[in-house]
């Protein structure tokens, strides 16, 4: 299996808006990969694709979101930017929790990849540029979004680490059921810009 390693070193310099910039571009090249996949590949990319969407959130809505909604007059673009996140995460949900075949993977992850996308654009259009024109030290908070994201990174790798040793027994019994779950474990990945 071909395993990327990550240039996590290179988020280190990067502002907040870089940062977050940087996340929305790769999670864009996964849902790329994605769509070439074959059947198991998809199983993992979509795993890394939710692993990687609850991490940004999370840090976006624990960090970004609370100084930049303090910094600009824009509640309306706030409440829809943590409407568009709550859709995001229930289909997140669906992907994670359910017994599922690869066309309903696949149809989900389409789904879910039309909403990121949406989402992406007014933070980059909308939200980044009012947060850069906004007193904030961008800097500042680009080192606690890389704080917190790879505090939350190691946090799901062992979760997904114990979960894989709890059912790796049960599922050999289980059989097919199994490979919707096979995926947990794997790791966020980098890879080169694009548009
Ligand atoms: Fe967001
Ligand atoms: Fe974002």
């Amino acid at each position: 299996m071909a395993t990327r390693k990550q240039e996590k070193s290179s988020s280190a310099g990067m502002d907040a808006t870089q940062l977050l910039k940087q996340d929305h571009d790769d999670v864009r090249k996964l849902f790329e990969e994605f769509e070439a996949a074959d059947e198991d590949r998809k199983f993992e990319l979509a795993a890394e694709i939710c692993q990687a969407l609850t991490v940004h959130a999370a840090i976006e809505e624990e960090i970004f979101y609370p100084q930049v909604r303090e910094a600009i007059d824009a509640e309306d673009l706030m409440l829809e930017a943590e409407i568009e996140h709550d859709t995001v995460k229930q289909l997140i949900e669906r992907i994670q929790e359910g017994e599922i075949d690869e066309i309903q993977l696949t149809a989900m992850v389409k789904v879910l990849k039309e909403y990121v996308n949406h989402h992406v654009n007014e933070e980059q259009r909308k939200m980044f540029p009012r947060a850069k024109r906004a007193e904030l030290d961008l800097e500042a908070l680009g080192q606690e979004l890389l704080a917190r994201k790879t505090e939350l990174e190691s946090e799901l790798a062992s979760a997904a680490g114990d979960e894989s040793d709890e059912s790796s027994d049960d599922e050999e019994e289980g059989g097919e059921s199994g490979r919707s779950r096979g995926g947990m474990a794997a790791r966020e990945k980098d890879e080169d810009d694009e548009e």
